[in-house]
């Protein structure tokens, strides 16, 4: 049975899992905490985190009917992320771990949401390409084994995610900006303004969404304030189809290169309703399989670190004490 603890972002995360089967898997968001400054505050997510992950590990060991004298081995997010929420995660990790001589393992979180997809009730085996898509990171990521993921391609710049949320700013919704922004787009003619789909000509599998969010600001510049309030849906719903669009056409550049019978989605983004459509009739089109998770389990989530955790390495007591977290650069994890 692992513990595991998940603080890389604004969530704070924990889950107990028994072998693929998730016993609980807690969530506390701060996105209201986060609202008002219409973005995510590092510092403010690393003191919520401070307040909120042991009793959240108190309630997720509760939900499962479990002590922690039931637990095997504590996994966490070591990186990558906001330094100061993973350094919490990690040292209540350690402080969890080290009295009960428990193993400690060291999770990386892209490869967490990759893993999502191994636990139950329908585990995927690989293997597979994994679109990845959150407000942090945007990869394409092929999936050879359960250990871990080659990257195919990856932004080059701002995440699928951080577009949605700096689109949705422009047009007034609140923060996180994906789900309202989806909402807006329902009432919206996706066709109604010509936006650039990004790289749909660069041969590689890497993204870019700088650009689109660039036309918008000017779109929106032009249009002017009164303008916006009018076209707000039509802006929303060419922006949420320009982002799809291009997210559809790397994952169809990489199944046409071969070698990949399923495709799996992970990220916050993967909530999106008209990107599963896309995915979804890309897929059938192909002759793919698809394996699309719940959007609790695309969203950040300790399940999906307990789940990486189960084929990562693990550190045996107390060689993980000095072990550190890292925010962006991967340092080699334990052989
Ligand atoms: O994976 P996640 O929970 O956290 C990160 O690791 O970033 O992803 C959060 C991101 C936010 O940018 C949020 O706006 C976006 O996922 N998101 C969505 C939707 N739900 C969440 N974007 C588009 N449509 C959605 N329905
Ligand atoms: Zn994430």
């Amino acid at each position: 049975m692992i513990l595991a603890i998940e603080t890389s972002c604004d969530d704070t995360c924990a889950a107990v899992v028994d072998g693929a089967e998730i016993r609980s898997n807690l969530i506390s968001s701060q996105d209201e905490a986060h609202a008002k400054f219409g973005g995510i505050v590092p510092e403010v997510a690393s003191r919520h985190h401070l307040e909120l992950t042991v009793p959240v590990v108190e309630a997720a060991l509760t939900e499962a009917g479990a002590t922690l004298d039931d637990v095997d081995a504590v996994a966490v997010t070591v990186g990558p992320g906001l330094i100061g929420a993973l350094l919490v995660g990690l040292s209540t990790a350690k402080a969890l771990a080290a009295p009960r001589r428990l193993p400690l393992i060291p999770v990386d979180h892209l490869q967490g949401h990759v893993a999502a997809n191994f636990l139950a009730p329908e585990p995927l085996d690989p293997p597979f390409l994994c679109l990845v898509a959150s407000g942090g990171h945007t990869l394409l990521a092929g999936v050879r084994d359960r250990a871990g993921h080659e990257v195919l391609g990856q932004t080059l710049d701002d995440a699928a995610g951080e577009a949605f949320d700096k689109v949705a700013r422009l047009l007034g919704l609140g923060f996180p900006g994906g789900p309202a922004l989806q909402r807006l787009a329902a009432d919206g003619d996706p066709e109604a303004f010509e936006l650039p789909v990004a790289m749909a000509r660069d041969p590689g599998l890497d993204f870019s969404f700088s650009g689109l969010k660039t036309a918008l600001v000017y779109l929106c510049r032009d249009l002017g304030p009164e303008g916006v309030v009018a076209r707000r849906a039509d802006l929303a719903a060419s922006f949420q189809a320009a982002a799809v669009g291009q997210l559809t056409a790397k994952l169809k550049r990489a199944l046409n290169r071969g070698g990949w019978e399923a495709v799996a989605l992970g990220g916050g983004v993967a909530a999106n309703g008209p990107l599963r459509e896309a995915v979804a009739a890309l897929c059938e089109e192909q002759g793919a399989r698809l394996k699309l998770v719940p959007p609790k389990l695309c969203t950040d989530n300790a399940a999906m670190i307990a789940s990486a955790a189960r084929y990562a390495p693990s550190l045996a007591y107390p060689e993980y004490l000095s072990y550190d977290a890292f925010a962006s650069s991967r340092p080699p994890l334990p052989a």
